[in-house]
Parts: C-alpha cells; sequence; structure tokens
C-alpha cells in the first residue's frame, strides 16, 4: 500500500540492512548515525546547543524515573526457542483499522526545531516513507497542516494537551480530524510542568521565545482568544540584553513580518496566552467524555501508570491506552511502565489495545512490551538525537534500524509474527 506521496522505498529484511551496512563499511562508508543509543545520544549532544540538549534530553528532579525507565526493561530476559524455522518473519500488525508494518509509532515530541531546524516536518517526511505512524505534538513546531501536506495518505494521530478552553480543545481536535489524523492521543500527565533540574538551572523554557506553540498560533479559536483583554497585569521586570535578545526571536519566529509583530505585539500576547492556557489542571474523569461530541476518532489515554485508571479509562469507553511516565520528564523516582504493563493489560482484558512509551531503545525492548502484552510501543528520545544529527535521513536510518533490531530479535527468539510473541518468552530477572 502507497504510504507516502510518492511510492516509499521498500521496506528490506533486517538481513538485508545489515548487509547494506557492512558492505557500505567496507567502502569505507559509515552510517550516517551511530546505531547504538548512547552513541546516538552523545553525537547528539555534540550537535546541540546546551539548552536545547537538556531540554530534550532532560527529565523530572534527579531523573531517577529517566533510568528506571531503562533499567526496568533488564528485569526481563528473553527465553529463545530453537528450530522453530524463522525464515519468513512478519512484523506487521494492525491498529484501529491500519496495517502497520512493525509495531511502533513515533512518540510527540515538542518544540522538535531544538533538534533540527525542519524539526516536525523532517519527522513527517521520514514516518511517512516508512509507513511507521507519527503522533503529532501539541506543542509543536510546525502546524499539523504543514506536516501532513507532505504525508500522502501515510498514518498520523494527533497529541492533545486539554487546554483550559474547551473551544480551543475542539478546534484543535477538528484540525487534526481534517488533516487525516487517524486517532486523538490525549496526554494526562501533564496538566503541570515538571520540576526539570535542567531547564531551571539554565532558567530555560523554549516557550518563551516562541518555540513549540506553532499549533496554537495558527488556531482561529487561539487567535480570538488571544484578541481577549489580559487580565492578568503583565509582571514588572528589569529589562536586560537578554529580555532583548529573547523579545527579538520571538518576534523573528511568529507568524508575519519582524516590524508587523513589533507593532501588534502579538507574538508577545500569544506567548503569554498559550502559558496561560495550554493545559488544565482541574482535568478530571468528567472532562474525558466530552471529547465525543467534537470527533468520531478513536480516543487513546497517554501517562495511565494505575490499572484503575485503566480500568476507568475502560469505563468510559475510551478506545485504547498508552502506559507512559513522559519519558521521566514529569516525576522523579515514578514507577517504570514495563513494571506496571502487566497489571495494566490484566485490568483491560484485552478490551482495547495497550501501547507503551518511556525507556524503549532497542528491539528486544519492544520484543519485552510485546510479550507482556503492549500492542505497540511509541519511540521517543532516540529519534529527536537522530534528527539533530542527520535531519530527516537521520530520523529514517534510525527507524530502519530499530525495524531491523525488532525482527532479528523475534526471530532470534523463535516467533515468526507477533502473535507468537507472549508472556512464555520471557523470565524474570528475579522469579516471583
Ligand atoms: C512537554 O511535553 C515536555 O515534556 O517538554
Amino acid at each position: 500500500m502507497p504510504f507516502g506521496p510518492q511510492q516509499p522505498t521498500p521496506i528490506s529484511h533486517a538481513a538485508d540492512r545489515q548487509r547494506t551496512i557492512y558492505v557500505a563499511g567496507a567502502s569505507g562508508i559509515k552510517p550516517i548515525i551511530p546505531i547504538s543509543e548512547t552513541e546516538l545520544q552523545s553525537q547528539a549532544k555534540q550537535a546541540l546547543s546546551r539548552k536545547a540538549y537538556d531540554y530534550i534530553a532532560g527529565g523530572a528532579g534527579k531523573e531517577h524515573t529517566v533510568s528506571h525507565n531503562q533499567s526496568a526493561f533488564r528485569q526481563w530476559h528473553i527465553l529463545p526457542r530453537m528450530l522453530r524455522d524463522v525464515s519468513q518473519r512478519d512484523t506487521s500488525l494492525e491498529l484501529f483499522g491500519r496495517k502497520m508494518h512493525s509495531p511502533f509509532l513515533t512518540a510527540p515530541i515538542g518544540v522538535l526545531e531544538l533538534a533540527h531546524k525542519e524539526g516536525d516536518l523532517a519527522v513527517a517526511k521520514a514516518t511517512s516513507s516508512l509507513g511507521v505512524p507519527m503522533i503529532f505534538s501539541s506543542q509543536a513546531s510546525y502546524p499539523m497542516e504543514s506536516c501532513s501536506a507532505l504525508m500522502g495518505n501515510a498514518p498520523r494521530w494527533f497529541q492533545l494537551y486539554w487546554s483550559k478552553s474547551d473551544e480551543l480543545v475542539k478546534s484543535l481536535v477538528q484540525r487534526a480530524e481534517n488533516c487525516g489524523c487517524e486517532a486523538i492521543v490525549i496526554t494526562l500527565d501533564t496538566t503541570l510542568l515538571g520540576w526539570r533540574e535542567r531547564d531551571l538551572n539554565l532558567a530555560y523554557l523554549p516557550f518563551l521565545e516562541g518555540k513549540g506553540i506553532a499549533q496554537y498560533v495558527s488556531d482561529p479559536v487561539f487567535q480570538q482568544l488571544m484578541a481577549e483583554p489580559d487580565l492578568a497585569a503583565p509582571e514588572k521586570r528589569k529589562v536586560t540584553a537578554t529580555t532583548l535578545q529573547t523579545a527579538f526571536k520571538l518576534m523573528n519566529r511568529y507568524p508575519g513580518s519582524f516590524v508587523g509583530n513589533l507593532r501588534s505585539g502579538k507574538p508577545l500576547r500569544a506567548v503569554r496566552k498559550f502559558i496561560d492556557i495550554y493545559s488544565r489542571p482541574s482535568l478530571n474523569w468528567q472532562d474525558i467524555p466530552k471529547i465525543r461530541a467534537f470527533t468520531k476518532l478513536p480516543i487513546l489515554l497517554k501517562g495511565i501508570l494505575h490499572p484503575d485508571d485503566a480500568k476507568k479509562a475502560l469505563e468510559i469507553g475510551i478506545d485504547g491506552i498508552i502506559v507512559s511516565n513522559h519519558g521521566g520528564r514529569q516525576i522523579d523516582g515514578a514507577v517504570s511502565t514495563i513494571e506496571m504493563l502487566p497489571e495494566i493489560c490484566q485490568a483491560v482484558q484485552g478490551k482495547i489495545p495497550v501501547l507503551l512509551d518511556s525507556g524503549v531503545r532497542t528491539g528486544a525492548d519492544v520484543f519485552k512490551a510485546l510479550a507482556l502484552g503492549a500492542s505497540a510501543v511509541c519511540l521517543g528520545r532516540p529519534y529527536a538525537y537522530a534528527l539533530a544529527i542527520a535531519g530527516e535521513a537521520g530520523v529514517r536510518e534510525y527507524l530502519l534500524n530499530m525495524m531491523a533490531d525488532f525482527e532479528l530479535t523475534m526471530g532470534l527468539a523463535g516467533c515468526k509474527s507477533l502473535s507468537e510473541i507472549g508472556r512464555a518468552c520471557l523470565r524474570p530477572e528475579h522469579p516471583f
């Protein structure tokens, strides 16, 4: 099936991928991005400014959740089976009626322009060329319409932060539906911004430079909200050279001419309005069903960690769950997602798809998540690092590597398809 605007390059098998890399190496050509995630991260660190790198790599507090997300995968070990003829391997699945080549999507990541000037556009091109569903972020650097225009029929979803304004929520969701998104993911865990030491140390929040607010400033309802009188009196602050620099960046970034923006003061009003309304700390279980009046698309809740919340999601008729702790960016010392996955799947009883993100770094991690009941996983920071190193081509290479790694792990574990991956494929580090 054609995914992108042009026929996508066929996805080769894992063995072809390995061969391509080794043969190029024999001619002295190295992969354009490192294969290992640790090297990927350290090269991205070299490529980025400190502020950009810390915003992407950072997590809440001492970042124990960030590291726990990954180490918790090591609490499970794959138990391979032999002599099962794995010459034909099928990593495909169907999710919400859409056939996918591999069990992963790209997680929504805000402010991707920090990684690369093409940001979300580069990710849209890379994912659509491979048919990997992209989840657009509410805090994207480019409007969803600009990304969709590059994606043909390729799959995409939209991640929503539930704003203080229901009208804005409605508008964002309807725009997503109009630009071909196939599901809405409501993030539940960011009604307040976590205590992120790295960003606080640098006193840096990209939104104040007008970065990561493209979905808002392109929205007609947001524009109307901006026109409302601002009741909170602006804080009196000393104007320094840095204040002027920040204002300059903001005027430059905002749609329209620099002089026009300076005259209208719109960019500053947009940032203030965004900060004021992008999330709703009072969000509760009664709010969520309202979304059904705005869209017919499947609704997923992202940020579920407790099995009782998973049961509540079922009770209110939600279509899917993403087990997530926001890549450790919200609460320090939180449970990891992989440790909660079995209980959540138990609570859900296979009635709706359960996806997982936070800490997925290798094909083996994907395999373990599927063995513990996930239908698919969302890949996060590593693709932002690949984007930082090599733009669209970097993201594409990263996804191809993940596809190959997963396919080989699955075959070597003795499974020919996702339906053969189950709890019997794993042993816990400490048997219960
Ligand atoms: C926003 O979603 C963030 O995690 O920075």
